[in-house]
């Protein structure tokens, strides 16, 4: 269950806006996968509203189930209980409404820049002009800065190339929900600073919804409007509902110096390292840990013969 958060923080306190309609609603979600002794409860008693218009992101560690939690709401994988709705009506399977960029890029490797951004442009723009959609193509490898390397493939591409690419694919498409699944957890420091602003500056030219999975609280706090960790799993369920109240557009550097943002951070990590130990003592109450059934072995008498070649006194040299 998400509460309505929370601590009083000086972030906490800057602003105070209207709250906006929800565009996905998530009541009661539950999601696991196959049956039986191997059976994973992945997902449990999801409950969440996205906003209209808001920034929000979902902190949470490796294997919570944050990507099976974007997949959910891409319509790519359905709850085994509860609902997803989108402007009051139940999320069925995937829709260009909801553009979703993956962890791993996941871009056809045979085609060039600027052939990955144009095959989904051509498929949700079926109707308009081959011109229009060549410009629209052009305005987006220009907008995530890729002119120089349009012609390239996948593997002639960096990392940081290669998620700009995928996100200039799925922003093209102009879904009304933006869903990004750790887009920048795979670049270096460096590449990972430069994207989060262009992300945030598109966000804000563009003004869509957006709904950001990170595991790395600052990456969160410098682009969200709210924050919700997803709890250790298995039966992950969400946390409560942090809401970053700082000003935009917001400058890392100077950040780092705001007392509110520095609070914030402290409450949210704090929050993070509790639930994990909670987890971790829970497992092992559970004997959830590492359980060995020694084999029954007897030591075996290895007293040398008197003869024995290795360690045999010296013979008198
Ligand atoms: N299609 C599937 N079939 C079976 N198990 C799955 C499937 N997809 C995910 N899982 C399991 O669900 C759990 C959560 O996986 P998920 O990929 O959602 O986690 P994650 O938080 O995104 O992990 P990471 O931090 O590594 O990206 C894992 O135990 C995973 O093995
Ligand atoms: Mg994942």
């Amino acid at each position: 269950m998400s509460l309505a958060i929370l601590p009083e923080s000086r972030a906490t306190r800057r602003i105070a806006p209207s709250i906006p309609d929800p565009i996905i609603s998530l009541q009661n979600v539950c999601k696991g996968f196959g049956s039986g002794a191997t059976r994973t409860e992945v997902l449990a008693d999801i409950n969440l509203q996205l906003r209209e218009g808001e920034f929000l992101a979902v902190v949470g560690f490796s294997g919570s189930g944050k990507t099976t939690f974007t997949k959910l709401l891409a319509g790519l994988e359905k709850p085994d209980s509860g609902q997803i709705m989108m402007r009051g009506s139940p999320i069925t399977g995937p829709g260009p409404e909801r553009g979703i960029v993956f962890q791993n890029y996941s871009l056809l490797p045979w085609l060039t820049v600027r052939g990955n951004i144009a095959l989904s442009v051509d498929t949700v723009f079926a109707k308009w002009s081959k011109g229009e959609r060549r410009d629209h193509v052009e305005q987006f490898i220009e907008m995530v800065g890729l002119s120089h390397a349009a012609h390239r493939r996948p593997h002639e591409l960096s990392g940081g190339m290669r998620q700009r690419t995928s996100l200039a694919r799925t922003l093209a498409m102009k879904p009304e929900v933006l869903l990004l699944d750790e887009p920048l957890s795979a670049l270096d420091a460096l590449t990972r600073s430069t994207l989060q602003e262009e992300i945030l500056s598109i966000w804000e030219a563009e003004k869509q919804t957006c709904l950001m999975i990170t595991n790395d609280v600052d990456e969160a706090m410098l682009v969200a409007d709210r924050i919700v960790p997803l709890n250790p799993g298995p039966n992950a369920t969400l946390g409560p509902v942090f809401d970053v109240r700082l000003d935009r557009p917001r400058d890392k550097t100077a950040l780092n110096h705001d007392e509110g943002f520095k609070e914030l951070r402290n409450t949210i990590t704090n929050y993070l390292v509790s639930v994990r130990q909670q987890a971790r003592d829970a497992q092992r109450l559970a004997g959830g840990g590492a359980k060995f059934e020694l084999p029954d072995i007897q030591p075996k008498d290895l007293s040398l013969a008197t003869k024995a070649v290795f360690n045999s006194p010296p013979t008198g040299r």
